[in-house]
């Protein structure tokens, strides 16, 4: 059956859908030889599709992973400053095939999802399908009843408003579930209305929950079930 060549190739794991449409807007995806366009449609059987000369194998084995991630660590393949990387928590036969889902803050810890399933990125990525995003944040000051409320109504950031946001008090810390990923969102939705965060991690994506007995650093192959 035929499919569009950005998706066979983000099926296949070879990257997200976002970066197989970028591999294929600067020339760098070939089927049959000929320079492939956005939308070009190919049969997985018969067509030979080519990325930056390699070529794509259908129905390489999808791994997803969530780890803890710890502060100080930065969530990108390469750090110019010399950081660590998430990546480097991984043994290396992970570490070359996949790639994370959203990103986390060098100073944030908690939950993040790494995955060579570029249809899930996709789907976890994209602000339509609204997936759930929970965070414990700990906080220098106990916050008033307004500030939650203002929190959870919405807050001008320089990006915009925030959707409307669930939050709740738990063990003297504050749980904030929000439905975007804005850069930075939770840490300038707190210092907008008034409060200073001490710790921030990420607890929950959609279904899949931080384990209390993953600690920081330690990963584990999950199903996409779990996700999702
Ligand atoms: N919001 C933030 O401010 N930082 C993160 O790392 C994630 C969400």
């Amino acid at each position: 059956m035929e499919e569009r060549v950005q998706k066979f190739i983000s099926q296949a794991g070879v990257a997200s859908r976002r970066k197989a449409e970028e591999f294929i807007k600067s020339g760098q995806v070939l089927i049959n030889g000929r320079k492939a366009k956005l939308g070009d449609k190919v049969n997985p059987s018969t067509d030979i599709v080519k990325v930056y000369g390699k070529t794509v194998k259908p129905n390489q084995q999808l791994v997803y992973i969530m780890i803890n991630k710890p502060k100080g660590y930065v969530v990108s393949k390469s750090d110019p400053q010399h950081r660590k990387t998430v990546f480097e928590l991984l043994p290396e036969d992970l570490r070359t095939k996949v790639w994370n889902v959203g990103r986390l803050d060098a100073d944030t810890e908690g939950l993040l999802i790494l995955t060579n399933d570029g249809e899930l990125t996709q789907e976890l990525s994209h602000p339509k399908y609204e997936h759930e995003k929970e965070y414990e944040v700990s906080l220098q000051e106990s916050p008033s009843e307004s500030q939650l409320e203002q929190l959870r109504s919405g807050v001008e950031i320089a990006t915009g408003t925030t959707y409307p946001a669930q939050v709740k008090q738990r063990d003297g810390k504050v749980r904030i579930t929000i439905h975007e990923g804005k850069k930075r969102q939770v840490r300038r939705m707190f210092t907008t209305v008034g409060l200073t965060i001490t710790n921030l991690k990420r607890i929950r994506i959609n279904k899949l929950l931080l384990p209390k007995e993953l600690p920081a650093g330690q990963f584990k192959l999950i199903s996409k079930e779990e996700i999702l």
